[in-house]
């Protein structure tokens, strides 16, 4: 694999526990039309709307987003001194790739990191999420190695989208809460849920 998913190491773990149904975690990284608005620091450096799906049936589905020219990386500083992973090269040195894993993980594949979340149902309005940062394992031995600028920026992000999980699971379980049609950028909630409901048939 480009990744060279067999070489990372664990740099860092950050367990969260969401007041929300697990699907609900599924179907917001499935979309990104929220991302001009929740993550102001992550449109700044990659546009939601460069995002194109290459799954989008089944149990695997996602695509990938593109780096804003000029940006660097996607962290705090909006690049990054570590070197690209495996044999990331042209396009991908400058995507980012999205992928969910039904029923339980969510995989990021950065040129410079590969970031795992691993959802956990406790209860139908609980989720325990552990978020993972990967890094090439040498790379991890260099005494200037500093994860940080990525992990701060993504414990911001995914808080973001705690946050907003949250107030839809409220919303949803609102007395007053009638479903309503997809919308056009909704393509992959409808595909998790037609394979949720497949599964459980
Ligand atoms: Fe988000």
């Amino acid at each position: 694999m480009r990744w060279n998913t067999a070489g990372l190491r664990e740099a860092r773990r950050i367990s969260y526990e969401l007041a929300c149904n697990w699907k609900l975690v599924f179907q917001n990284y499935s979309e990104c039309y929220h991302c001009p608005v929740i993550h102001p620091q992550l449109e700044r450096l990659s546009p939601s709307d460069s995002g194109r799906n290459d799954f989008s049936e089944g149990p695997v589905l996602g695509g990938y987003s593109d780096l804003r020219p000029g940006t660097g990386g996607l962290t705090t500083t909006g690049s990054t001194a570590r070197p690209l992973l495996g044999s990331v090269d042209g396009l991908d040195a400058r995507r980012s790739y999205y992928y969910s894993v039904f029923p339980s993980l969510l995989l990021s594949l950065h040129p410079d990191l590969v970031m795992i979340h691993t959802i956990r149902p406790i209860a139908p309005d609980r989720t325990q999420v552990d978020c993972v940062f990967l890094f090439d394992a040498e790379t991890m031995e260099r005494p200037e190695f500093d994860p940080s600028d990525a992990v701060e920026f993504w414990d911001l992000t995914n808080r973001q989208d705690w946050h907003v999980n949250e107030l839809t699971h409220s919303g949803i379980t609102s007395r007053a809460y009638e479903p309503g049609p997809y919308a056009h950028a909704e393509g992959l909630l409808h595909a998790f849920d037609r394979h949720y409901l497949t599964t459980m048939a």
